[in-house]
């Protein structure tokens, strides 16, 4: 498995599997089972996942040992703020049943971010986290916030495929070393990414499919990728990204396929309310 050193030190493995609306009813608890004997190891889940019990329990019982098990969680808006921070991240270890995250996020860009940062610093300082990152932040996030911490983000969390590149949040992101992690890699399963003919005669060309072209060529742009899967087969094909390279002039042709928009905007007036209305992490 490719890893990707971050600006901290750390490693990160590039291919993670997410567990974004994976139900807590066991079937989070198998996903995660199947993923880790597939070869995937790096889980990432959230406290507003409500599945972070089950990713604790399929990792401890894997026999695999924890420090091979590279294990993202996210605080949730609601915890924002110093004093809350600090209880949301205590609340995660213990729904987790873990002494450490290898990766801490901060979820999303809004309410009292800088606050909330600290708190993740200071728990990194402890060792109760071993990196810290945040989500979601388009460039004018990054500028409003970035110069207000302390300890730089390892990561940024945002929509990347194909369609969607994050060219001008990359060039800011490339000046601190600073990763991106991108989630709907795959453009959320978008038939119209999915079925591109560039894409698709590629992966006729390297007998892959669609989604692993797309994978090869994020792996390719130095992202790190979650594709999310609840498919076996997929789950491990999403993995099988390391047999084949993609050449300079078809790297050109698929970044020429930007859009320069996602299908989900961060400054869209009403997305904090919007989130805090529809996920609860507590009363
Ligand atoms: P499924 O769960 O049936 O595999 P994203 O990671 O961008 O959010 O995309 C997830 C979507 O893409 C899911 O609908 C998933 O469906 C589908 N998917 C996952 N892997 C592949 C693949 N290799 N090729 C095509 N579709 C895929």
């Amino acid at each position: 498995m490719k890893q990707i050193t971050l600006n901290d030190g750390n490693q990160i493995p590039a291919v993670g599997f997410g567990v974004f609306m994976i139900p807590n009813d066991g079937s989070t608890y198998r996903a995660v089972r199947e993923a880790l004997q597939a070869g995937y190891r790096h889980i990432d889940t959230a406290a507003a996942y409500f599945n972070e019990a089950e990713v604790g329990r399929a990792v401890r019982g894997s026999g695999i040992p924890r420090s091979e098990i590279f294990v993202t969680s996210k605080l949730w808006i609601q915890d924002y703020g110093y004093e809350a921070a600090k209880q949301g991240l205590e609340t995660s270890l213990n729904n987790l049943g873990f002494d450490y995250l290898d990766l801490y996020l901060l979820h999303q860009p809004y309410g009292d971010v800088s606050g909330a940062w600290k708190a993740l610093e200071e728990a990194k300082k402890a060792g109760k986290v071993k990196s810290i990152g945040v989500d979601n932040m388009t460039p004018n996030f990054w500028n409003t916030f970035i110069p207000q911490f302390s300890i730089l983000p390892a990561v940024n969390m945002v929509e990347c495929n194909p369609f969607c590149q994050q060219k001008e949040l990359r060039k800011l992101m490339d000046q601190h070393g600073v990763k991106l992690e991108a989630y709907y890699p795959l453009g959320h399963g978008n038939p119209e990414l999915l079925g591109n003919p560039i894409i698709t005669a590629l992966a006729e060309k390297y007998q892959k499919n669609p989604g692993q072209i797309i994978l090869r060529f994020e792996l390719q742009e130095d992202l790190i990728v979650l594709p999310k899967s609840t498919n076996p087969e997929r789950i491990a094909g999403n993995l099988d990204l390391f047999d084949f390279a993609l050449a300079e002039d078809e790297m050109q042709r698929l970044r020429g396929l930007d859009t320069g928009k996602g299908a989900h905007d961060p400054e869209a007036p009403g997305t904090a309310e919007w989130l805090l209305e529809n996920f609860k992490v507590h009363d």
